[in-house]
């Protein structure tokens, strides 16, 4: 098993990718503190992950607040006795999150709290407890949006997708020297809840990204935590500091 004694954090792990992350990272043998602000979702996850043999405890966390990223934390310590693997894939994409010219500041401030504060709390807690261990893997989700701009805009998520990448290069830089390694994983268009829903209501949004994916298609879930698995297991000892495309090439794509 490739993560076999590791103890993860996965944070969204009720729902969509993480969810499935969950599963994965416990089916390769890390213990799980499944993470999520929809109680039942995080238990949920977790219930399969006990009925497939694995070991996983549920925690309600609104990843936005510091006290909630803090007991997170200590959840892990507490019940696993380590860290290993953070997994920053909580993130949200309001559908009233559109142009500068019509967002407003609350979904500006709720799309940042949640996405780029929940992120800079989560590894405000867990570094400490890393740098215990002179080992680390944080793996941030950022966006293919990051890169490229669209005519159908989410411009408060566009820009909290680009600062994930950016803190993801200063975590690399500063705590590599202790073991700690930081990447980004930037997924294109996924069939989640979080897409679905939104192209489902819109379907000129969907017709665009799908014409311009050369691959034809969404991305599965569990193409991008095939990802994360390497990138939480020691196959990725000396990856750091990257910013990993996963998108069918919708960002190489010219024409
Ligand atoms: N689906 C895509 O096409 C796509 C593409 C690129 C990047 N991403 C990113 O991947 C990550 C996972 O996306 P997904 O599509 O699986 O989303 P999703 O909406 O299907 O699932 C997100 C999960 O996060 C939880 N969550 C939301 N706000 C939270 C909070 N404040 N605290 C804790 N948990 C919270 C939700 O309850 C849900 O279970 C996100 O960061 C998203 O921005 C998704």
């Amino acid at each position: 098993m490739r993560l076999e004694e590791k103890v993860s954090i996965i944070t969204g792990a009720g729902g969509g990718m993480g969810r499935v992350a969950a599963l994965r990272f416990a089916a390769e043998g890390s213990k799980v503190v499944a993470a999520d602000n929809q109680p039942d979702a995080a238990e949920e996850t977790v219930r399969q992950i006990r009925a497939d043999g694995g070991e996983a405890t549920p925690i309600t966390v609104d990843i936005s607040r510091e006290a909630d990223a803090r007991a997170m934390v200590d959840v892990a310590i507490h019940k696993y006795g380590r860290l290993d693997v953070l997994y920053n894939n909580a993130g949200i994409m309001p559908e009233a999150d559109h142009s500068v010219l019509d967002t407003p500041v609350e979904i500006w401030d709720q799309v940042m709290a949640v996405n780029v504060r929940g992120v800079y709390l989560a590894c405000k807690y867990a570094i400490p407890r890393m740098i215990e261990n002179r080992a680390g893997s944080i793996i941030n989700v950022s966006s293919f949006v990051a890169l490229v701009g669209c005519s159908v805009p989410q411009d408060a998520y566009t820009a909290s997708k680009g600062a994930i990448l950016a803190l993801t290069r200063s975590l690399a830089v500063q705590f590599a020297p202790q073991g700690i390694r930081t990447n980004a994983i930037l997924p294109g268009p996924v069939e989640t809840p979080l897409l679905m829903d939104w192209l489902v209501r819109d379907e000129q949004a969907k017709k665009i990204r799908l014409a311009r994916n050369p691959s034809g298609r969404f991305g599965k879930p569990d193409e991008v935590v095939s990802l994360a698995v390497y990138l939480a297991s020691d196959e990725s000892a000396w990856t750091n500091g990257a910013s990993l495309v996963i998108d069918g090439g919708i960002s190489v794509n010219y024409f």
